[in-house]
């Protein structure tokens, strides 16, 4: 095993994303940002400058678990202090598990600013994937719109709330169209633009190349900001082997769904006519869709790249047929072998995912406390003792049994909070995520939750208020690990960890909106055995204030 280093600058690019020039959040001149690539066993060592004018940046690597390197979680007052304008500051951390993974910025709303790329580890020397493959690609799904993220931020914090409205453009490593269609002239798509590209537009589609009679594997991430999606490749079907970095019991399909915050890979052959090409798209679920798909191509050699399928892209299911969309998700279940969870809980958290109000602004609330993070980040603070650094009330474990999940609020009234779920080292911990309608009336959202620091068997899903016959159903033989899991509009879903990783971890709905407007939670465990955390991780709030009198004595 080695260490990879990286150097990047993180910077405003004017950039293309979709035809429309705009102010995107690049590293070294480039969006996406550049690919990271290890094997099982390295060290990643990237040495960042921010080299943007006037805020802080930190960036969190999206399903490395961050074993004995809790402070490079990347994640503003949690893990770390932000890296101020013009400062440096380097992550280190070792890649412990061959997969799929990607990072992104953690603060404020920099991943929607464009500020994300993938990150991808491969076997150790010598060791082999549970299945065969003659290539690979990556696509990282993302979602993108015209208004600046600073406006939008103010859109979602006003008071009367702005809601930011549907993305503009969806796009496949950082390529979509908005003015024009690649599909126009294939299908009946009348009312579009066909594009006219040269192929070297910023805008241009990613085609993939490929040979026929082969197999390759597409790993697939989605970073978006908002849009939960559904994948297809015209004429083909996928088989499904690998989630969030764990390997699965590979089942085969012809479209996928993939929410924020999670990675696939899927294999395909190449066993179509190999003189045309095919169609791969991707597009909205969950939510009344208003932007159109994305495609890319999947181009046969040796037929010309340029030449257009013959056949319209994929149609992708009802954006509301959820049916689809659980009887995909009840699919993903752990490869036979993996490791199982443990037989039995300590400590059963559930959390009531609902949108709230306070003194007028519209806010997400867990079991009625809305996250508001602290000035000091809770890892120093918990390790040194800094009592006054956030709330010292625990934030509850329950919710009312009374609590109606399919009417509105009827006290919509919640309130800011920054306490920790501590938790005790070493412990089983469940966690019931629990749905309920929204403001509106009739209205329930989709929540895809992810989890810092630890992977979690996903135990399982259900229709309506958790009880605790539910328990019956639990999958134990062979749930699948991962470190994001979604909860269906009015449905639980039931996930269960055990807090080994010393260290202080957010948990929160992916949605970047959401997040920004108080849905999530910190959890923290055995921040006593944390090592030594490096002074920049530390020099703000009141660990920087600390700091400052230990070098006065
Ligand atoms: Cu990819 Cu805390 O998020
Ligand atoms: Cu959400």
């Amino acid at each position: 095993s080695k260490t990879r280093h990286f150097k990047w600058q993180v910077e405003y690019l004017y950039w293309s994303p979709d035809g429309v020039e705009n102010v995107v959040m690049g590293i070294n001149g480039r969006f996406p940002g550049p690919t990271i690539r290890a094997k099982v066993g390295d060290t990643v060592s990237v040495g960042l400058t921010n080299k943007l004018q006037t805020e802080g940046v930190v960036i969190h690597w999206h399903g490395i678990r961050q074993f004995g390197t809790p402070w490079a979680d990347g994640t503003a007052s949690i893990s770390q202090c932000v890296i101020n304008p013009g400062e440096n500051s380097v992550y280190r951390f070792k890649v412990d598990k061959a997969g799929t993974f990607f990072y992104h910025g953690h603060y404020g709303m920099q991943r929607s600013a464009g500020l994300y790329g993938s990150l991808i580890v491969d076997v150790a020397e010598g060791k082999k994937e549970p299945f065969h493959y003659d290539g690979e690609f990556s696509l990282l799904l993302s979602d993108w719109w015209h208004k600046d993220v600073h406006q939008q931020e103010v859109d979602l914090t006003s008071k009367p709330f702005r809601w930011i409205g549907e993305p503009q453009t969806l796009l496949i490593n950082g390529r979509g169209q908005y003015n024009c269609s690649l599909a126009a002239r294939s299908g009946n798509s009348s009312l579009s633009t066909p594009c006219t590209l040269k192929g070297s537009e910023q805008y241009a589609p990613q085609i993939l190349h490929v040979r026929p009679n082969k197999t390759y594997r597409l790993r697939v991430a989605s970073t978006t900001a908002l849009a939960s999606l559904n994948l297809a490749i015209g004429n083909h079907s996928m088989i499904v082997v690998e989630a969030d970095g764990n390997y699965l019991q590979p089942f085969s399909t012809t479209d996928m769904d993939i929410y924020s915050g999670e990675t696939y890979s899927v294999l395909f052959t190449t066993n179509q006519d190999p003189s045309k090409n095919y169609w791969i798209s991707a597009s909205v679920r969950g939510r009344e869709p208003k932007t159109p798909q994305v495609l890319t191509i999947l181009n046969y050699s040796p037929t010309s790249a340029s030449k257009l399928p013959p056949s319209p892209p994929p149609v992708s299911p009802r954006w509301d047929d959820y049916d689809h969309s659980k009887s995909f998700t009840n699919k993903v279940l752990a490869l036979m072998g993996s490791p199982k969870p443990p037989s039995n809980y300590h400590r059963r958290i559930s959390l009531l995912n609902t949108q709230n109000t306070i003194n007028g602004y519209t806010r997400w609330a867990i079991n009625n406390v809305s996250l508001s993070l602290p000035t000091s980040p809770y890892l120093g603070s918990i390790k040194f003792g800094l009592n006054n650094a956030f709330d010292h009330k625990n934030p509850p474990d329950n919710f009312s049994s009374l609590y109606e999940i399919t009417k509105p609020p009827v006290n919509p009234n919640s309130t800011y909070g920054n306490g920790v779920y501590m938790l005790d080292f070493n412990t089983t911990i469940d966690v019931i995520l629990q749905n309920a309608n929204a403001l509106k009336a009739n209205v329930s959202e989709i929540h895809p939750w992810h989890l810092h620091g630890h992977d979690f068997w996903v135990l399982g899903y259900g229709e309506g208020k958790f009880s605790t016959k539910d328990e019956a159903k639990f999958n134990l033989k062979n749930p699948p690990l991962r470190n994001t899991a979604v909860i269906f509009p009015y449905g639980w879903t039931a996930l269960r960890f055990v807090a080994n990783n010393p260290g202080a971890w957010a948990f929160h709905c992916h949605i970047e909106p959401h997040l920004h407007m108080g849905m999530g939670v910190v959890f923290a465990e055995g921040v006593h055995h944390v090592g030594r955390i490096p002074n920049e991780a530390l020099a703000c709030g009141m660990t920087g204030k600390m700091l400052m009198n230990n070098n006065r004595n």
